[in-house]
């Protein structure tokens, strides 16, 4: 029994088209969905692609950068699908300023980045302050707090 119900997920998982954002290796079930997390559990999620965001593109790893971008706009969408009480004009702002910071990757034009990754943190405290948890203030990290992951552009 336990053997048919691997390969019926197995059919199921195979059956799933590939989403933009996730590795062709690892498709995301549309039977059985991961548990969403609460909603500080995606934010803490947030803040740490949020800081790779910021490592990768001051280290020239626009590969890098592009991927946690993209991530960071799958967990924003994830929480605005979970959580149908968040106003909509904060997760709007939240996810132009993000594509904002994606169009200067793609042009891998550092400066205009900055500017863009500092405009994005602001609305990442927009939200906290009109979400009545002002006390959470997100800023550009001054460094790392990954020791384990390297941010150099990847030599192939
Ligand atoms: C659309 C609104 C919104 C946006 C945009 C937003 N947040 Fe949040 N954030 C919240 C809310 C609401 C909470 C409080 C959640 C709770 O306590 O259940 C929160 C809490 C947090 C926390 C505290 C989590 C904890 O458990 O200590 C962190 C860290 C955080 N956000 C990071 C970020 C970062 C980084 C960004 C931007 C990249 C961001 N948030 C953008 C709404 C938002």
């Amino acid at each position: 029994m336990r053997r048919v119900l691997c390969v019926l997920s197995l059919a199921a998982w195979l059956a799933v088209p590939a989403r933009a954002e996730e590795p062709p290796f690892a498709q995301r079930s549309e039977t059985q969905p991961p548990p969403v997390g609460a909603l500080s559990d995606m934010m803490i999620s947030i803040l740490h692609r949020h800081a790779i965001l910021w490592m990768a593109g001051a280290s020239n790893n626009w590969p890098l950068a592009d991927y946690e971008a993209r991530q960071l706009k799958a967990r924003f969408a994830e929480a605005a699908q979970a959580y149908r009480n968040i106003p909509v004009e904060t997760i709007t702002a939240a996810t132009k300023a993000l594509d904002n910071v994606s169009a200067a990757i793609e042009q891998k034009n550092k400066p205009q980045f900055a500017l863009r990754f500092l405009a994005l943190t602001s609305a990442c405290n927009a939200c906290h302050a009109s979400a009545g948890v002002g006390f959470v203030v997100i800023e550009t990290p001054r460094t790392s707090p990954f020791t384990n992951q390297s941010f150099a552009p990847a030599t192939k």
